[in-house]
């Protein structure tokens, strides 16, 4: 087997149907399925080079020296795989505005575990790539794959099977995304922690993970059809029964800001007035809107003006992850 640096892409992705529970917290197997779409435009780029002359793996991220302690057991894993032992560099860059509150985790993740493939030669299929990926951050599973992708909870307890597999194609239906900044900075409580404390003290937590299995069925149903109206009630329903979930949790968690909250109202007024956009939000106070193909402009246009937005990046869907070099 080969050992060569090689340099992979991979896009952030958004759920529709979120993914807020583990059934298992060391291998990230989720308590529950989810759907997503994969951004073009919000991208991680990742080079790994094996490096005879190294003792220890090394990160750089955006250009600045990083902690290698959540890599190290990818590479790891990569290194049993081939039967190579070599330490790398890894230089891993981000499109999107760092700490802007934007989820890196799952394009980094897919990046890396597709540039490290490449790089020790493992030519791992897909849904294998999916679940390493997985064992770095749960979502970073599902940007293997381009377009509308469907994350299973699995039934195993190794793993093999909760993997991503696409369900439609970005071409297909080119939604378009609109995300609005309300706030710069890291988050206030991280996925893992804030998934982690509904688990154990929401009452809620039992109720929304009984109520998946149907939004997945009502989501699958809408993109099948490209049934916008149908897709926006089951997404918004979906990222609300999360924040109450989590709203819920002993100190409950809060998320959202003022301009969060305004940027939810004007969405739902933009639909109603004929606008096709929908909203969701994650852990965190940013707003992720889904627009109808060619209504991205005028959404991002309106949500720059809400009170307390920074910011809005503008983007579509985008393909799985990919080696570039
Ligand atoms: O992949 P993680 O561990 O960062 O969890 C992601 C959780 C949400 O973004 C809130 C929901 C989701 O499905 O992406």
């Amino acid at each position: 087997m080969s050992v060569q640096p090689a340099t992979a892409r991979a896009g952030a992705n958004i759920a529709l149907v979120k993914y807020w529970g583990k059934r298992d917290a060391r291998l990230n197997l989720p308590a529950a399925g989810s759907i997503s779409v994969t951004l073009a435009g919000l991208e991680t780029r990742t080079t790994v080079s094996p490096l005879p002359e190294l003792d220890a793996d090394e990160l750089m991220l955006d250009g600045q020296p990083a902690s290698a302690e959540r890599i190290v057991p990818v590479l790891d894993r990569y290194r049993m795989l081939s039967g190579q032992d070599q330490h790398c560099r890894v230089e891993s860059t981000n499109s999107f505005p760092t700490g802007a509150g934007l989820a890196s985790s799952a394009s980094g993740f897919a990046a890396l575990v597709v540039a490290a493939d490449a790089a020790f030669g493992t030519r791992l299929d897909a849904a294998r790539l999916s679940e390493q990926a997985r064992l770095g951050s749960g979502s970073a599973a599902r940007s293997i794959f381009g377009g509308f992708v469907e994350m299973a909870a699995g039934h195993g307890d190794d793993g093999r099977d909760a993997v991503a597999h696409p369900l439609l194609d970005a071409a297909d239906w080119p939604l378009e995304v609109v995300v609005a900044i309300t706030e710069i900075g890291p988050k206030s409580v991280s996925s893992t922690d804030g998934m982690n404390r509904t688990m154990k003290t929401s009452p809620y937590y039992p109720a929304w993970v009984d109520s998946v299995p149907e939004d997945l069925e009502r989501a699958r149903q809408a993109i099948d059809a490209t049934d916008f109206e149908a897709l926006a009630e089951v997404s918004e329903s979906s990222a609300l029964k999360m924040h109450a979930s989590a709203l819920a949790a002993q100190p409950g968690l809060l998320y959202w800001n003022p301009a969060t909250v305004a940027c939810l109202h004007e969405v739902r007024a933009l639909r109603a007035a004929g606008t096709g956009v929908f909203f969701t939000v994650d852990a965190g106070p940013q707003v992720k809107a889904i627009c109808l193909p060619g209504q991205g402009a005028r959404v991002a246009g309106r949500l720059a003006g809400v009170d307390g937005v920074e910011r809005v990046i503008e983007t579509t869907l985008g393909p799985g992850a990919g080696v570039l070099t």
